[in-house]
């Protein structure tokens, strides 16, 4: 089993020079989504190869998987996909990068981190700090996706997403998933795993109000 990477570590605290959206995307004004802890980005590439009204943006802490998916993307010229290396929090937190909030009109964080134990929470990448940021940020309507096997961690990003009054829960009937970033709901490949397995998942999705 995978070590996890702590995120809080000082390896973490330079973020790299965030590339502007026209140099990210070759048509910058097609809609955004941001997928945090992208993994090696597979998700994403099956998203941008079949959905190109999209631009699509993976943020990993583990820099190997970014290295290898920015090659990929490059090698197979695909212009809507481009994944950054860091800590989601670090990056999102710096002024550098409001632009990518300000564009986005979706995000989703699948399957993140569980980080069990107690004294580890402040390591889960969703922290009140942050969603304090994408609720002065996003533009109204923008949607959060959150979906995880971790009943525990889900109340934890649920409590903290639904105490900002700047967002509000939608139901799943009312989600237009044919004008969403994933019409053909395609899942990770940690959400393959949990189906085999049969292991419930918990999701929910947040509007901004
Ligand atoms: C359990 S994996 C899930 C991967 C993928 N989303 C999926 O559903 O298959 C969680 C991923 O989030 C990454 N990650 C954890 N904390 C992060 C952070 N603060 N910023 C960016 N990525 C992070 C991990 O390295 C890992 O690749």
């Amino acid at each position: 089993m995978r070590q996890h990477v702590n995120p809080l570590s000082s390896n973490f605290s330079q973020t790299e020079r965030i590339p502007s959206l026209s140099e990210m995307f070759s048509d910058s004004k097609l809609n955004l989504h941001l997928d945090i802890g992208c993994a090696c980005g597979e998700f994403l590439f099956d998203l941008a190869l079949v959905n190109t009204s999209w631009n699509y943006l993976g943020i990993e802490i583990r820099e190997k998987l970014v290295k290898n998916a920015r090659l990929k993307a490059v090698k197979r010229e695909i212009k809507n996909l481009y994944f950054v290396f860091g800590n989601a929090n670090n990056i999102l937190n710096d002024s550098q990068s409001k632009f990518i909030i300000e564009n986005l009109k979706s995000i989703s964080f699948y399957f993140p981190d569980p980080w069990f134990k107690k004294r580890h929470y402040k390591r889960r990448v969703i922290q009140p700090e942050f969603i304090d940021i994408l609720s002065n940020l996003l533009q109204k309507r923008s949607l959060i996706f959150i979906k995880t096997d971790v009943k525990d961690l889900f109340d934890y990003m649920d409590e903290i997403i639904s105490s900002n009054f700047n967002f509000k829960t939608i139901d799943k009937k009312d989600i237009n998933y044919s004008e969403s970033f994933n019409p053909n709901k395609v899942k990770t490949n940690r959400e393959k795993y949990v189906n085999i397995n049969q292991i419930d998942i918990f999701e929910r999705t947040y509007i901004k109000i």
